[in-house]
């Protein structure tokens, strides 16, 4: 079967003339002479593999992605910006690398794309492993391999339940228990981590450490530069702070989030995400896969998350919301233990026994996952908080709201088996339990 390959920049033309008078399975389709040329072969699917030399130092992460997702492997010829590229994972021919060899490097190349195990000698044969000051990704770190850290995305449907109140004291409660936390704005429709922590310089983070991941320059260093300490309750939280400008969202695209989140979990032991609300907003609106997404940054954090910390507004509105929202967060999540948290619990919404009125409404709605954390309704405490620019624990040490938050952060750390979450029995006849019975079955 022949082995269609696509190449970027003259320096490639000498090697994949010596490939063809091989007269083997490799044979060249297109010549490219700049990347929008390659993006649009790749894209067209022409190639099952792309040599790139001219023009390879402006392939970033995700361009990368995209070649690949229409189906060709990456190689770089050695000299172009190779070590970076190999970091990002391109496979590197050597300069003077014969022609046979060089085939040989595209087959397996290919081979190595579709999932086929890595051949011995791989990487003899290239002669340009790596180096280890790359930093493009984790896996290829010296040293020891750690055990990576926990990812929890704090995710909630619309309407302010309180994702970035409980992701920003959550990050701080976990601190005090002595992780090592980092707190992460990944909400693309209105990062607040910043205004909440009373942080005046935005930086945006995220989105500088996106760009390096991009350009496959994040190792841990560039992580903690890009994250500013703050200092809550006698303990450091890092923060990668969200996007300033709304329209910003496209700098957070779901390869460069991928690699920042695996980055920080390399580096960090539990790294808190708040995702914002959306997961499917313009998925249906856009028949390009390949254009970047405004919720892909939600998505990455779902999909890299250890645990998912879903947040409801506990009223008449927000469980319902919840209810219908959250399967589609569960599936974006597969790796990940749930734990369902309902926050602003109060009487005046929820009845005389407003735990009961969630229990009753989720037990005949909630499609089986446990709710495990009630967070009471207490303006004054969250807006004093809010005005000094700190956490409940600064503030309101010895408040309900504060002891439910710390009790949440108990229950990401445990293991499944430690927690049950709070099995009540099932009641019936309360008053939110019947409307919201009601408002789902429309
Ligand atoms: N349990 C609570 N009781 C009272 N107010 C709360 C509670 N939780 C959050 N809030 C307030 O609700 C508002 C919205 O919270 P926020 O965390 O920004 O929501 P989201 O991130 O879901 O949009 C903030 O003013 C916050 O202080
Ligand atoms: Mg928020």
């Amino acid at each position: 079967m022949g082995l269609p390959v696509m190449t970027l920049g003259v320096s490639t033309w000498p090697i994949v003339d010596g490939i063809e008078r091989l007269h083997g399975p490799v044979t060249v389709v297109r010549r490219c002479l700049d990347l929008t040329e390659l993006l649009a072969a790749a894209r067209a699917g022409l190639g099952r593999a792309a040599l790139v030399a001219e023009g390879a130092e402006e392939i970033t992460a995700s361009l990368l992605e995209q070649i690949r997702l229409g189906g060709a492997a990456v190689l770089v010829l050695e000299g172009h910006d190779h070590r970076r590229l190999a970091g990002l994972g391109a496979v590197v021919v050597p300069g003077r690398a014969a022609p046979a060899d060089a085939a040989r490097l595209v087959e397996e190349a290919v081979a190595a794309a579709a999932g086929a195990a890595r051949p011995a000698g791989y990487a003899d044969v290239s002669g340009t492993p790596a180096p280890p000051d790359t930093g493009g990704s984790p896996g290829q770190d010296a040293g020891p391999p750690l055990r990576p850290g926990r990812v929890v995305a704090v995710w909630g449907p619309t309407g302010a339940p309180g994702r970035t109140t409980v992701a920003v004291n959550l990050a701080a409660e976990l601190a005090l228990l002595g992780e090592d936390a980092a707190l992460v704005d990944a909400d693309t429709y209105g990062a607040s981590v910043a205004a909440t922590l009373g942080m005046l310089d935005e930086a945006a983070g995220l989105a500088q450490a996106c760009r390096l991941a991009e350009q496959g320059r994040l190792d841990g260093e560039a992580l903690r530069r890009a994250a500013a300490d703050v200092a809550v309750a006698g303990r450091t939280v890092r923060v990668l702070t969200g996007l300033t400008r709304q329209d910003r969202w496209p700098e957070l695209r779901s390869s460069a989030m991928t690699t920042v989140l695996e980055r920080s979990a390399h580096e960090f032991s539990t790294t808190v995400v708040d995702c914002g609300f959306a997961l499917e907003a313009d998925e249906e609106l856009t028949v390009d896969t390949m254009a970047p997404r405004r919720h892909a940054a939600a998505l990455a954090a779902l999909e890299r998350a250890d645990v998912v910390v879903a947040v409801g507004a506990g009223d008449a509105i927000g469980v319902p919301r919840l209810v219908k929202a959250l399967p589609e967060a569960v599936a974006a999540a597969p790796g990940a233990r749930l734990v369902v948290a309902v926050n602003k619990l109060r009487r005046s919404a929820a009845g005389r026994s407003p735990e009961l009125g969630i229990q009753e409404a989720w037990a005949r709605f909630g499609a089986g996952s446990a709710l495990e954390q009630f967070v009471p309704w207490e303006p004054e405490t969250f807006d004093t908080a809010l005005l000094a620019g700190a956490v409940l624990a600064e503030t309101a040490a010895g408040s309900p709201a504060r002891a439910a938050l710390r009790e949440l952060a108990g229950r990401v750390l445990a293991e499944p088996e430690e927690h049950g979450g709070t099995q009540q029995p099932v009641v019936r006849g309360t008053r939110l339990g019947a409307r919201i019975g009601a408002w789902l079955r429309r």
